[in-house]
């Protein structure tokens, strides 16, 4: 018995001693297994983050029409503000970007609104307008063009793309009221006539009088 007792012992003192070994060698592959989690933790969120930031910019681009932030050159936000010089009220820029158009109208005495899909440059706009001092006369909605009337509105700036300009030509002949006016940056309307068109090239705009396209949509 003893000697059993005794061969117990040692075959435990054995196991402790393989288990020590064993310890030892667990000890690091637990430290590298810790390893693995951090640095499977580290990539999973800086795709997290990079996928947050840049996910904004890179989905218009995934969309039936690819509508990128392009954004205005400073002579075509001046081609704006000439093309509407003699109008005042309300004014929106759809797909409104980094909010450039709806200041610079604001600060041109409109009461302006922005409608831009991309959140971060919904709030950047908000922070630039409030840094530019027009936070009182300007919002920005974070919200798809597609899915926003744009009835109240007596003014409407669009910086848009040629795939989109005649879906965007029925929407608004739809839903303005015959006292707008509608400027299209750089792409103009398929079917509807200017009044006039301010600037020259990559900075030209059209300016459109809602009474003029509607009434022709009558006459067709
Ligand atoms: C060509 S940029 C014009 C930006 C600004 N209007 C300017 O002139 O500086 C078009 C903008 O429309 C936005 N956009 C794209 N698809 C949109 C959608 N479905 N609804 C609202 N905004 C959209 C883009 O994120 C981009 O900022």
């Amino acid at each position: 018995m003893q000697a059993a007792g005794m061969a117990d012992c040692n075959s435990s003192a054995a196991v402790t001693v393989k288990e020590d070994r064993g310890g030892g060698g667990g000890g690091g592959s637990s430290l590298k297994r810790r390893a693995g989690i951090v640095a499977t933790c580290v990539v999973a969120g800086s795709v997290a983050a990079l996928y947050a930031a840049a996910g904004p910019f890179v989905a218009p681009a995934l969309r039936r029409v690819c509508l990128p932030f392009v954004p205005a050159t400073p002579a075509q936000v001046e081609n704006v503000l000439k093309a509407l010089q003699a109008r005042s009220g309300s004014l929106v820029d759809i797909g409104s970007g980094d909010g450039r158009i709806v200041i610079a109208a604001a600060k041109n005495g409109f009461q302006a609104v922005g409608f831009e899909l991309n959140p971060w440059l919904v709030w950047y706009s908000r922070y630039r307008a409030w840094r530019e001092g027009v936070r009182h006369s300007t919002s920005f909605y974070i919200s798809d063009l597609w899915k926003v009337s744009f009835s109240q509105y007596t003014n409407v700036v669009i910086f848009g793309v040629p795939q989109m300009m005649d879906q965007l030509e029925n929407k608004l002949q739809r839903e303005l009221q015959s006292s707008a006016k509608v400027v299209a940056c750089r792409f103009p309307f398929p079917t509807w006539v200017p009044d006039s068109i301010t600037g020259e090239g990559i900075d030209a705009v059209w300016t459109y009088d809602a009474q003029t396209f509607k009434s022709r949509k009558q006459d067709v």
